[in-house]
């Protein structure tokens, strides 16, 4: 499936930004050059690194749904073609700009940002990297940036999970989804409800930690749930999935119970019959990780900072599904996109 594709033609400006002078090297990344088809593979010459940024030999990045949907145009972030995929990495770093103080060559470190990532090589700013502690492998800190910094803001910050709780996540042995699990079940003490596409989903979800389990392509998420808590319902919902499942999970909530609309991974981004919300006294809210790097960067940071502290503690274990190569990553993207990807996804580039 990988499609490599050398000698391209790119705008002008493009190659001008890759060609920087006096470096005898190249790295290799993954290219989008035209949405809905598959990414090329590109040796490119690296660029200087600004006073603030950092340049990171990449180890393993993590493959996101999202960065599907940035290479289909359907994402919210709609960069002009060509572009290099990818969200977040590990690795250690190589260089480092007049400026930085946070960081040094040879650390082990995890980065976010909304581009770049799936590629040998990144350079960026230091403000976007955390230093792995002592103890966390460099593959188990590349599963944690998104899917662990999703769940730990969207339970934490946004539903304000109690001890106790009780937590229907759907999508539940997806990338966020056991985060999710991991999150509520070992951090916080809640109780979680796990809802998947299939039997073998369930299992691996109660394996990982959920008290019980729903297969949604089996009927009524709604009629389940209520077997399983009563009419009472769930106090808190992390959806990824939208539509259908959205609407059921919704029905299924408590008095004066949270959801929280994560993703739309099933296509349908369902509307909120606001009437449930005042019988019940229920919270509806959103969720945007990478909204809060800009709008609230002291808390994105701390959290992930948190994740990077309880994976060390061994408080929380990412669930690696799947390991793809760079030269692999069509494959890589196909795995998610059909709905066969358990637990976090990642390139392994070395
Ligand atoms: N708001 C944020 O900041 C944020 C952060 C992370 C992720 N997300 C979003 O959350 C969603 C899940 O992301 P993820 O990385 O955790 O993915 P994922 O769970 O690893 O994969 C998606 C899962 O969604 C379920 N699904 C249901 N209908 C589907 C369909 N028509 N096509 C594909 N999958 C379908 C599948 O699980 P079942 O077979 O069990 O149904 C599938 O395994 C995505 O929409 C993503 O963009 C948002």
């Amino acid at each position: 499936m990988a499609v490599v594709a050398r000698g391209r033609c790119f705008p002008r400006a493009w190659l001008r930004r890759r060609a920087w002078q006096g470096c005898g090297r190249e790295y290799r990344v993954a290219i989008c050059t035209e949405l809905k088809q598959p990414l090329a593979i590109e040796e490119v010459s690296p660029r200087s690194v600004r006073p603030h940024e950092v340049r990171v030999d990449v180890h393993f990045c993590g493959v996101n749904f999202a960065d599907i949907l940035i290479c289909h145009g359907q994402y919210q972030e709609k960069p002009p073609l060509p572009f290099t995929p990818g969200m977040e990495f590990s690795g250690i770093v190589l260089e480092t700009g007049a400026d930085v103080s946070t960081v040094k060559q040879g650390d082990s470190v995890i980065g976010w940002s909304v581009l770049n990532c799936l590629a040998e090589e990144c350079v960026i700013d230091e403000k976007t990297l955390w230093k792995i502690p002592e103890g966390v492998t460099l593959r188990e800190a590349a599963a944690l940036p998104i899917t662990y910094g999703t769940a730990i803001l969207a339970l934490e910050h946004r539903a304000c999970t109690q001890p106790g709780e009780t937590v229907l996540v759907t999508a539940a042995a997806g990338a966020t989804g056991l985060a999710v699990i991991d999150v509520a079940t070992n951090v916080l003490q809640a109780k979680v409800i796990a809802a998947a596409g299939s039997e073998q989903k369930c299992r691996l979800a109660m394996q990982r930690g959920a008290h019980s389990s729903v297969n949604y392509s089996q009927g009524s998420l709604k009629e389940a749930v209520r077997k399983l808590v009563g009419n009472g319902g769930v106090n808190v919902v992390i959806d990824t999935v939208g539509g259908d499942v959205f609407l059921e999970a919704l029905r299924s909530l408590a008095w004066e119970g949270r959801i929280v609309v994560v993703g739309f991974a099933g296509g349908t981004i369902a509307s909120v019959p606001a009437n449930l919300l005042l019988l019940r006294n229920i919270s509806a809210m959103g969720m945007s990780w990478g909204q809060y790097r800009h709008k609230n960067f002291p808390l994105f940071s701390s959290i992930l900072s948190s994740a990077l502290q309880y994976c060390q503690q061994g408080r929380i274990r990412p669930h690696i599904g799947a390991e793809f190569k760079l030269e692999e990553v069509n494959d890589a993207f196909l795995h998610v996109i059909q709905r066969e990807s358990t637990g976090k996804v990642l390139l392994s580039l070395k």
